[in-house]
């Protein structure tokens, strides 16, 4: 018998969001569009993992940071009330060089992750894995940053992940960075980049990304860089799930009565308003800003409440679970939050990895 689709997630104990996803993805035989709703026949099993946890796919990842881009390769996690799950991605290898980055990742991800400068730490990776990925530093192509392109010290950094597939030839790759890396005037820095991955022979897909199209509060845009291996399936971009934006106030609406609270990182900085983005104040009913790492207490202003907004409220617009802890002080805490990438939206390009490396398996 036929029934719509979050009928078939209630009975699964499913949220529907996550089923219609799936749907999309075309997880399930019998799904199908009828008009604008999805039905199923009611007697489908609800489709078990292809891969056994027990024997995950092995990532490496390079600038890791407090590890937003790593929670989204792992899951195990819930955000605004949707469940993101348990991938089939385990992390055995990690490097950062800010000790406080470190230190949160340890607590939240994992102890695994390498203290240092990854050119100093090249020699300590290991010698296959399945995946690396890595958010190279973005400062000097960000139209925040000095427009530097590869001549600026820290973006030619990301040579490192160029070396370190050059060295493990994973399956696949991802490599993130900020959406101005696709302006013209960055076009020698990119030409540069899709030069260095294209000679490493893997096929690559990049595109932007709005943070705020796959249910992260915020209209962030970044770029991710997958090269698959030539015996991998393409990769498909993960496909948009928002079309109406989560709101700031939707995000942090609950936390307007609370006091500030250090163990909660309910904590905002005092500075007076300053120039530019350092002035702007959220609207209430759209998505926040891009959450900026080097804005020097210069975040934005709550949309209603007469201060800038604090960590705990930064980490929900970059889609961090309440329960994602930030040991570092202020400063430490705004630069490892706005440096990440939004664990959401690296969890459904983590899925749309998954599911590459799953199609190359079954054929
Ligand atoms: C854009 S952030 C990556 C954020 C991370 N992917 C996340 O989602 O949380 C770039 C990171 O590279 C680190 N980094 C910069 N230079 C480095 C180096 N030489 N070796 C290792 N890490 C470095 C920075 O400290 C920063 O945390």
């Amino acid at each position: 018998m036929l029934i719509a689709l979050p009928e078939y997630a209630k009975i699964h104990k499913r949220s529907g969001a996550t089923l219609r996803r799936m749907a999309e993805r075309q997880m399930f035989e019998t799904a199908r569009k009828i008009g604008r709703n999805w039905v199923i026949d009611s007697d489908e099993a609800y489709p078990v993992k292809k891969r056994d946890i027990k024997n995950p796919l092995t990532v490496v990842s390079l600038f890791s940071g407090c590890g937003g881009m790593d929670l989204g390769f792992l899951g195990d996690f819930d955000f605004m009330g949707e469940r993101y799950e348990k991938t089939c991605f385990d992390i055995v290898w990690a490097n950062e060089i800010n000790r406080s980055a470190c230190e949160t990742y340890r607590i939240n991800i994992g102890r695994h992750i390498i203290e240092g400068d990854v050119n100093n730490v090249m020699d300590t990776l290991p010698e296959s894995a399945d995946v690396v990925i890595g958010g190279f530093p973005c400062q000097d192509v960000s139209i925040n940053g000095k427009m530097l392109g590869l001549k600026g010290r820290r973006s030619s950094l990301y040579t490192a992940i160029v070396e370190a597939v050059h060295r493990i030839q994973p399956k696949v790759f991802v490599a993130e960075n900020v959406g101005g890396l696709l302006l013209k005037q960055n076009k020698e820095s990119l030409d540069k980049i899709l030069e260095d991955f294209n000679g490493l022979g893997y096929a690559i897909h990049f595109q932007p990304y709005l943070a705020a199209d796959y249910g992260v509060p915020q209209t962030r845009e970044r770029v991710f860089f997958v090269g698959t291996r030539s015996d991998i399936s393409e990769f498909v971009p993960p496909t948009r799930t928002h079309v109406e934006p989560i709101t700031a106030q939707q995000a942090i609406g609950d936390l307007e009565p609370m006091e500030a609270d250090r163990d909660f990182s309910h904590i905002w900085s005092m500075a007076n308003a300053s120039g530019e983005q350092g002035n702007r104040r959220l609207a209430a009913d759209r998505p926040g800003y891009t959450i900026r790492a080097e804005c020097h207490g210069n975040i934005q202003f709550h949309y209603s409440l007469p201060r800038r907004i604090s960590m705990r409220e930064a980490a929900r617009i970059q889609s961090f679970p309440d329960s994602f802890r930030f040991p570092s002080g202020l400063r430490e805490t705004e630069r490892q939050i706005g440096n990440a990438v939004p664990p959401v939206l690296a969890w459904h390009v983590a899925k749309a990895v998954e599911s590459a490396i799953e199609r190359s398996a079954a054929t």
